[in-house]
């Protein structure tokens, strides 16, 4: 039988299928379900430096009459911290004590700033990774391109030189250049990237004209954008690279191994299908490399990225003329 194991932020894994962050690992019991359904390793579901915030503003609204000094107002919001923080903290200790596979910790953060001291105290904890959750939504006229990507740039920067465990970069996609970023990034020695996290974007009923909530799982074939990127950039970048997003299958494993990634997170096909798709999809790999007579990931990790193709502009041309052509001769 195929050894399914790979190596992701320097960490062994025992096979390539990780647990996204999600609410299935917000809780200890989940994320035991998840090391039991044969996952190798969890995120845990992020720690937002906003909900810190609008929490601790809340707390200190609520205990008006009790601030009648400007000391006392950090007191408060430093406690409603500590309470957020005291949460994740626990959930991770009893994950490293609970669990044999890897915990890596998970922090949305918007900026430089005090979210990198909470990281530390994640480490402290024994979180065996960090991965910095961080988009920004470019949706104000005034911020050039370059602005944001500094913005991406500065906060890794800032992170890699404080946090000594591997560390890793969840983005989105929309970019003006993400592979000139992506180069930049391996610059700052970053461990990984994930590629990509998934954006809610609200939906129209027209019946009543008025927005409604967006698909919140993905869906199966949403994985075409990370396996082209993940096929162009994974010998360009020394960093592990991780996809995500609509991957349901054996197969779409298969694709993104051989495009290059090192590893690859689930998230919607566990919310939607439970966990009991994890052997299902592990069992699809491993016949899969049975039948090409592969016995270690490594034969055939990359095989297909941009690289290493006969055709690598493949992976680059939009192929409209052909789809054009091909439905005009049919
Ligand atoms: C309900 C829900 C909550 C999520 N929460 C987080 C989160 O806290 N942090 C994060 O980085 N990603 C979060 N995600 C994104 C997932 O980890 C994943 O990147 C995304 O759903 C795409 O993967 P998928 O197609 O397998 O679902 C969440 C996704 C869902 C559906």
């Amino acid at each position: 039988m195929a050894d399914l194991s790979t190596k992701y932020l320097g960490l062994t894994l025992k096979n390539p299928l990780i647990a996204g962050s999600s609410p299935l690992t917000s809780t200890l019991d989940n994320l035991k379900k998840c090391e039991d359904a044969g996952l190798s390793a969890v995120v845990l579901k992020s720690i937002f430096e906003e909900q810190i915030e609008n929490d601790s503003e809340l707390a200190v609204d609520g205990a008006q009459e009790y601030l009648t000094h400007a000391d006392a107002y950090g007191f408060m919001k430093n406690a409603s911290m500590e309470r957020e923080i005291d949460g994740y903290l626990t959930l991770l200790e009893d994950a490293k004590k609970a669990l044999d596979i890897p915990v890596i910790a998970s922090i949305n953060c918007r900026q430089n700033g005090s979210w990198i001291e909470y990281a530390n105290r994640f480490v402290a904890c024994g979180a065996d990774a960090i991965e910095i959750n961080h988009y920004i939504v470019a949706a104000d006229v005034e911020i050039e391109g370059g602005a944001i990507e500094k913005n991406y740039l500065s906060l890794v920067k800032a992170a890699r030189k404080q946090i000594k465990v591997p560390l890793s970069l969840k983005m989105g996609s929309s970019f003006s250049s993400l592979a000139n970023l992506m180069r930049r990034l391996d610059e700052l020695s970053i461990d990984g990237v994930v590629l990509f996290n998934r954006f809610y974007s609200p939906d129209i009923d027209t019946k009543t004209m008025s927005l409604i909530p967006a698909q919140m799982l993905s869906a199966k074939d949403e994985y075409a954008l990370s396996l082209r990127w993940t096929a162009l950039m994974s010998e360009e970048v020394r960093y592990d690279i991780c996809a995500s997003t609509g991957i349901y299958s054996g197969d779409t494993v298969v694709k993104q191994l051989l495009a290059g990634a090192k590893a690859v997170q689930l998230c919607s096909v566990l919310l939607k299908q439970g966990l009991s798709s994890v052997s299902k999809i592990e069992a699809d790999l491993s016949s899969w490399m049975d039948s090409h007579e592969y016995s270690h990931i490594s034969d055939f990790n990359g095989k297909l990225a941009q690289e290493r193709v006969a055709d690598p502009s493949k992976w680059e041309r939009s192929q409209y003329m052909k789809s054009i052509l091909g439905a005009q001769k049919g």
